[in-house]
């Protein structure tokens, strides 16, 4: 394997030639946020949270898709690192729904405890809130866009592990959404419910239904969704 050597928060360590920073930075048992970034799908670098310091380097840079090189010098944990992830963290609560406190996924949402890592007690910019209705209409999955923050790790839990490819991009700026095709729920898509783009959803987004009796009675009524059976029929004496 070849190694490159670099400096990392003034530590000196040999790396593998082809990791990137944050696999480096990481594999020295240094945090770094991560909302983008899944280990096991190919990075986007879309969130900018995992933001770095690497001189000679015009501006801060993602470390989940910045390769490392021969002599680079990394810092991690400057002020101005600081500063520029509080804000991107800050700009994504902007337009995200307050109401952590009822959320399904209140302490346990990934985007929740980067902004308590970052130290984010008050937002500074107040931005517009979306409005669109929650996707329901199925079995298993609850959608709710207001709570998307657009990583795509949906898509490519859905595509790259999947293999199923019903999560895309639609839009542009503000009104981005990741959606199924033309924008039909997922009852009318081909996805067949196996709840891993909820398993890899940071936030509320994506959530398994937690009504019991109403999935329950959604299995098993079929007039309002196909019967799946999870198990051999037993007779009941
Ligand atoms: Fe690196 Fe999102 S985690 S850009």
């Amino acid at each position: 394997m070849d190694l490159v050597n670099i400096t990392i928060d003034g530590e000196q360590v040999k790396v593998p030639k082809e990791s990137t920073v944050l696999e480096a930075v990481r594999g020295i048992g240094i945090k770094i946020p991560t909302l983008c970034y899944h280990p096991e799908f190919r990075p986007e670098g879309s969130c900018r949270i995992c933001l770095v310091e690497v001189a000679g380097a015009r501006s801060l840079v993602a470390s989940c898709v910045y390769p490392v090189n021969e002599g680079m010098v990394v810092r991690t944990n400057t002020p101005e690192v600081r500063e520029a992830r509080k804000a991107v963290v800050e700009l994504l609560l902007a337009n995200h729904p307050e109401e952590c406190l009822s959320c399904q996924r209140n302490l346990n949402c990934e985007l929740q405890k980067i902004a308590a890592d970052c130290g984010i007690r008050k937002v500074r910019f107040d931005g517009e809130k979306k409005n669109y209705p929650a996707d329901a209409a199925n079995p298993a999955l609850v959608r709710d866009q207001n709570k998307c923050v657009l990583c795509g790790r949906c898509i490519r839990a859905c595509s790259e592990r999947q293999g199923v490819h019903v999560y895309s991009f639609a839009n542009r700026g503000f009104n981005t959404t990741v959606v199924p095709a033309f924008n039909a729920g997922l009852h009318e898509a081909a996805c067949t419910f196996c709840g891993q783009c909820a398993n890899v959803c940071p936030t509320a987004a994506i959530v398994e239904k937690d009504d019991t009796k109403e999935v329950w009675e959604a299995l098993h009524d079929p007039k309002k969704h196909v019967v799946v059976q999870t198990a051999p029929a037993v007779r009941v004496a």
